[in-house]
């Protein structure tokens, strides 16, 4: 094995998006870095450095980015490993305890670093483990998905799932720094790409009219303009949760636009069917189509096309399997947990392509409307 010193760090182009929190009333500071470039974790131990991040290093990867842990963990001195299987059953109080178990074991004291390398579950879990270990310890994001790198990693949710639903259990805990390495996209299967760019698609149509253009032909991996994609995406999140860091002020809601329905084809489907994105790109039809019958909204019909049109441009679902219970999704929606304490489902919707309103109620015959519309 390589040590450390033998392999010297290029210099990668990085973009720089800053979280800023205010700080702990102690005075401890809480804002953060995100970086966003191409090759950052062969730079990782300069990187760590710069930001005063020490170990010793526990890192919790997604077993299928053994390539890329390698990268990692040769960079890096005082590091030890877990290792959890990919997928959204690792997101559980058992991997829970079994990575506290680890820490325990490893000796890692309150100090140290947890490193979550992987896309959401990764970082939900590592990140809820970092959050109760020794009641918090710091916790560096190393998202390897597009959805992580836009979307999950930054925020501080963290968290996991209980037999009785999703995301059930967690706490907020934001990271000491995000390292966004785009090379990790390179062996992204398509379809999680896909996924990720239901969330980019997401953030063009909430707030920024110019990235939905960008994007709306459709985005590849290697495309040269790709860290300013996420930087423009990581950049609208930031400000999002620096204004509402616990979703008390209807603002991070706008965050959800195609979730409501999105959530609950999930679940209806017993979260086998679609993956997140693809969930949500079904959700963003309907919510888009829902925006153009609201007296409130009145979203432009050429809009609503605009965003069936980029989502097919990224290779995203715009008609539910047939096979699913339109039933089963209606009653799903009924105990979305964005349901307002009257009972209602409240909507996020779109008054044009990027400028969306949270808080909307929506009839019940608008909402079946738009299933309808979902029809293949
Ligand atoms: N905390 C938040 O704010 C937040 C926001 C959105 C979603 N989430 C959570 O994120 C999770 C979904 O995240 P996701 O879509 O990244 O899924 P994921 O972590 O399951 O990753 C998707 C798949 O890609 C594989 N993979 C990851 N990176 C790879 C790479 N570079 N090369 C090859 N394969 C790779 C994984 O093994 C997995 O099979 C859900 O649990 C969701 O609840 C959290
Ligand atoms: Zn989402």
């Amino acid at each position: 094995m390589a040590s450390p010193e033998s392999r010297p760090a290029p210099s990668v182009p990085t973009r720089i998006v800053r979280v800023d929190l205010a700080p702990r009333p102690d005075g401890a500071a809480r804002a953060y870095d995100v970086l966003i470039g191409k090759g950052l974790l062969a730079a990782i131990r300069e990187i760590l450095a710069s930001h005063q991040i020490d170990g010793p290093y526990s890192i919790i990867n997604d077993v299928r980015l053994r390539d890329w842990l390698h990268d990692l963990e040769n960079r890096l001195e005082r590091v030890s490993l877990s290792s959890v299987p990919s997928g959204e059953s690792s997101k559980s109080i058992e991997q829970v305890a079994t990575l506290l178990q680890r820490l325990a074991a490893q000796k890692i004291p309150r100090s140290g670093t947890i490193i979550a390398l992987g896309g959401g579950v990764i970082g939900d879990l590592g990140g809820f483990v970092a959050a109760t270990y020794l009641r918090g310890i710091a916790l560096v994001q190393v998202p390897t998905t597009l959805l992580a790198m836009v979307d999950s990693s930054v925020g501080g949710k963290t968290g996991v799932n209980l037999p009785e639903g999703k995301n059930l259990v967690g706490a907020f805990h934001q990271p000491r720094l995000v390292v966004a390495d785009l090379a990790t996209l390179a062996t992204l299967p398509a379809r999680e790409f896909a996924a990720g760019m239901a969330e980019v698609i997401k953030y063009g149509a909430i707030r920024d009219r110019a990235l939905f253009d960008r994007v709306a032909n459709g985005v590849t991996p290697v495309d040269d303009d790709m860290a300013d994609i996420v930087e423009k995406c990581v950049t609208i999140k930031a400000r999002i949760v620096e204004r509402d860091e616990f979703e008390t002020k209807g603002e991070r809601a706008l965050l959800n636009f195609g979730h409501t329905l999105g959530h609950a084809i999930e679940k209806a489907t017993g979260y086998t069917r679609y993956l997140h994105g693809e969930a949500i790109a079904l959700g963003m039809r309907a919510a888009a189509w829902l925006s153009v019958w609201h007296p409130e909204t009145r979203l432009p019909e050429a809009d609503a096309r605009a965003i069936e049109q980029a989502l097919r441009a990224s290779n995203l679902p715009l008609t539910l399997d047939p096979t699913i219970d339109r039933a089963t999704i209606l009653a799903a929606l009924g105990n979305d947990k964005k349901v307002a304490a009257d009972g209602g489902n409240r909507w996020v919707l779109l008054k044009k392509l990027g400028e969306a309103t949270s808080g909307n109620q929506v009839d019940e015959s608008l909402v079946e409307r738009s299933l309808d519309l979902l029809r293949p």
